[in-house]
């Protein structure tokens, strides 16, 4: 019989995507063995899903389900998308807005109800899964509802669920009483070996008390999240959970990130053709975005969520010391003000060397991954990372910061030796950054057969599901035998 899994997320691709975590919840599910396995989808069914995808939903029913002191409307729409079966959980009120995520305190609200909802509509669509498998804060309640309210059902009681924390740093914290009042949960529940941590209620901490396992995106983050610096406050659980608790790295939907076939870029190319046809997608970016034309000039690429975790501020503190070089820079990424003006300043500043696109377009960030020579990504932290990945699928050589998944997946170029698949540092300096820039930039200008055989390597490393889904599936196993 195949062992049945569901996973529940706030977001996924195609439908809806703020992040790393929506290609995660969007690729993994098709690549474990579909003889052996059977793995659907819930995700709320938010306004601002785009209606390409609506119009192809299927209404399945609606019921109304208690919250507190409350009856909600939870309507069930379906969808069989390549192969695997989506449940879109429906609610105008709490999935109103243009994007997932608003207010932390109608967000507490809105994912209590969307956790709870998740499991009662289980019964009412015939699907029994043999574990839930969670992702992030958003999804924290559901070990916590699966051994509460719904543990009494013999529909549930077998149930395990299992955690993936994407990013500790979002934990879903709001007060004691509003979250027992969105929660419908005892009061009994909010104990600090429970869901409380440091007087406020905590999803996620919920969820990492309550599910059968715990699981993280890289080994090494995996690692610094049992310690003060990484842990968010909740490092000591964490270490208090870590027989629990391991790190499986993502991987990428290599269908979809494939020079060879992608639709979005002015030339495709391979791990043979790419040192004659790659830079064709230099010249088409530098043209479309306004930056002086030149195929010999070195195109660094950024793209990515505007906030402190991802380095923004050492980019800040050499970036015209940087722009004295002989570089070009791309920039494609929406987030807080501050790092929006600060690319938005220094587009003005250097025009025709830097280009700040400051808004969100998938094809665009393709182009960028085929186009630039390397990716800059000098995280403060990072659970795991998918941007190093795409770039290094095309050949396009990342330089970060040694930490998490950015440590796991590039290895750092060894010039004695030969080997590496791009360039890092260790400390979260800008000077530091800088230096490893420039050696980066010494390696392009005066060894570029070294620099083109790193290309290439980079481009045969795989980071597909393969490795990563056959780790979950031993998982699986381990936690419902
Ligand atoms: P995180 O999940 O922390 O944002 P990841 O590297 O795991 O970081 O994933 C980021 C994903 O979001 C990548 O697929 C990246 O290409 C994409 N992305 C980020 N910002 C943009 C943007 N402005 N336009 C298009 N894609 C973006
Ligand atoms: C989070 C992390 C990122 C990771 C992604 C998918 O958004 O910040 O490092 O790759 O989740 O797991």
């Amino acid at each position: 019989m195949k062992k049945k899994v569901l996973f529940v997320a706030s977001e996924c691709v195609p439908f809806v995507k703020t992040g790393g975590l929506a290609d995660v919840v969007g690729s993994l599910p098709k690549y474990f063995n579909q003889e052996k396995y059977e793995v659907r989808v819930i995700i709320p069914n938010y306004i601002c899903i785009g209606s390409e995808w609506k119009e192809k939903m299927n209404f399945i029913t609606n019921f109304y389900m208690d919250m507190a002191w409350r009856s909600q409307y939870v309507g069930v729409l379906e969808m069989l998308y390549e192969g695997i079966q989506y449940y879109f959980i429906d609610n105008e009120y709490y999935f109103a807005g243009d994007k997932p995520y608003g207010y932390i305190h109608e967000d507490v609200e809105k994912f209590a109800f969307f956790s709870k909802a998740a499991l009662s509509i289980l019964p009412v669509v015939g699907y029994q899964p043999d574990i839930v498998h969670c992702h992030d804060w958003q999804t924290g309640l559901i070990p916590v509802y699966l051994k509460d309210s719904f543990h009494g059902s013999e529909f549930f009681v077998n149930i395990k669920s299992i955690i993936t924390i994407h990013n500790l740093k979002f934990q879903g914290i709001w007060n004691i009483p509003a979250v027992q009042d969105a929660t419908g949960l005892d009061m009994s529940y909010f104990t600090s070996d429970k869901l409380e941590a440091f007087g406020d209620a905590n999803y996620l901490k919920g969820g990492i008390v309550y599910a059968d396992y715990v699981t993280t995106v890289s080994h090494t983050y995996a690692e610094e999240i049992k310690t003060p610096y990484y842990g968010e406050h909740l490092d000591g659980l964490m270490r208090a959970r870590s027989n629990c608790l391991c790190g499986i790295v993502n991987g990428l939907d290599y269908q979809e990130w494939n020079p060879g076939t992608d639709t979005m870029i002015a030339k495709n190319y391979s791990d043979k053709t790419f040192r004659t046809d790659k830079v064709k997608n230099k010249l088409a970016l530098q043209k479309e975005l306004g930056l002086e034309t030149d195929k010999k000039k070195m195109l660094i690429g950024i793209v990515s969520r505007l906030t402190d975790q991802k380095g923004f501020d050492l980019i800040d503190c050499v970036m015209d010391e940087l722009c004295q070089d002989e570089i070009q820079i791309v920039i494609l990424g929406t987030g807080e003000d501050r790092y929006e003006n600060m690319f938005r300043h220094f587009a003005w500043k250097y025009n025709g060397k830097v280009a700040a696109c400051i808004y969100y377009s998938n094809e665009l960030s393709h182009k960028i991954y085929a186009a630039c020579d390397a990716f800059l990504m000098p995280s403060q932290f990072e659970p795991c990372g998918l941007s190093q990945l795409m770039s290094l699928r095309y050949g396009t050589l990342p330089i970060v910061r040694e930490t998490g998944g950015l440590k796991d997946t590039v290895e750092s170029y060894n010039e004695y030796e030969e080997t590496g698949t791009g360039f890092s540092f260790a400390n979260y300096n800008a000077h530091e950054m800088l230096a490893a820039v420039r050696y980066a930039e010494s390696i392009y200008y005066d060894k570029k057969r070294s620099w083109n055989k790193m290309a290439e390597r980079a481009m045969k490393v795989d980071f597909s599901w393969n490795n990563s889904a056959k780790q979950y599936e031993e998982l699986y196993v381990q936690v419902s035998p």
